[in-house]
């Protein structure tokens, strides 16, 4: 599985992305002091974090099937409840949540209406449910330069585009399916400053996610074939890159 991965090649791979949307995207949920909330597929803790800044350790919890990303969560906040479980099946009561956020989680799911399902299980009724999963089908997210390298070299380069929430209308189709209620779909845009081509390409060397998978089963030849071809879409060192995410929010 591509997140049995350190927190440290995650954070290199998609922290620069990750950690800006969690800033934003856990503004959806509209939270207040007192109340409780659950991360699902919390990774090393991009979100967990700006749930523990606004409720305190003691009021959130997290869950993640990635036993490296859940160690490294542990460890930096040790007062969060944090399990090893998938979205599927939340080890959690019903109603314990006053809101359930899931930042770029969707789309690794084995069943997301299940997951989403969930989500609404745990949370009080009345309480939020939050998703969001790159513009991967728009080619926005940030991602899509390297996927878009790959099938020029490779048209059966299996990208991420037709994955579950990774299209316009679909998390909202999705949550409506999982019996969310006044689904609210939005997008929200986050930019990430690389000081030269290679602060940009040595993360897809580190076997992180579909797109790390990707790169480590090349063999050496087409490997730099892939680096040049990316090399070439990208503009001159230093540049910004702007992902944009899907995003919606639910009430349970
Ligand atoms: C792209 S990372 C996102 C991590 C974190 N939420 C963030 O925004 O940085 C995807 C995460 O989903 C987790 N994951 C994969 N399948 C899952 C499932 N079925 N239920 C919950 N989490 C899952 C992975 O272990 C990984 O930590």
């Amino acid at each position: 599985m591509s997140f049995e991965v350190s927190a440290e090649s995650y954070a290199r791979f998609m922290g620069k992305y990750s950690e800006p949307l969690a800033v934003q995207f856990v503004e959806q949920a509209d939270l207040r002091a007192g109340q409780r909330a659950l991360d699902v597929g919390c990774g090393p803790g991009a979100l967990t974090e700006q749930l523990v800044q606004r409720l305190g350790a003691a009021s959130v919890a997290a869950v993640d099937p990635s036993e490296p990303f859940v160690a490294a969560a542990r460890a930096r906040f040790p007062e969060v409840d944090l399990q090893s479980a998938v979205a599927e099946r939340l080890p959690l009561p019903d109603d314990s949540f006053d809101a359930a956020l899931a930042q770029l989680v969707v789309h690794f799911m084995t069943d997301a209406v299940a997951g989403l399902r969930e989500m609404a299980r745990v949370v009080r009724p009345g309480g939020v449910m939050a998703t969001c999963v790159w513009d991967h089908g728009g080619g926005k997210g940030p991602l899509s330069t390297f996927w878009q390298a790959a099938r020029d070299l490779d048209p059966d380069a299996p990208d991420e585009a037709n994955l579950a929430g990774a299209r316009e209308g679909h998390l909202a189709q999705l949550a409506e399916a999982a019996g969310w209620h006044d689904i609210q779909p939005t997008s929200l845009t986050v930019k990430a400053n690389f000081a030269s081509f290679e602060d940009w390409w040595e993360p897809y060397t580190l076997g992180v996610g579909p797109a790390g998978a990707y790169v480590a089963q090349l063999d050496d030849d087409q490997r730099n074939t892939l680096r040049t071809r990316c090399a070439q879409k990208l503009p001159d060192a230093p540049f910004e890159l702007a992902a944009s995410a899907w995003s919606v929010r639910g009430r349970a």
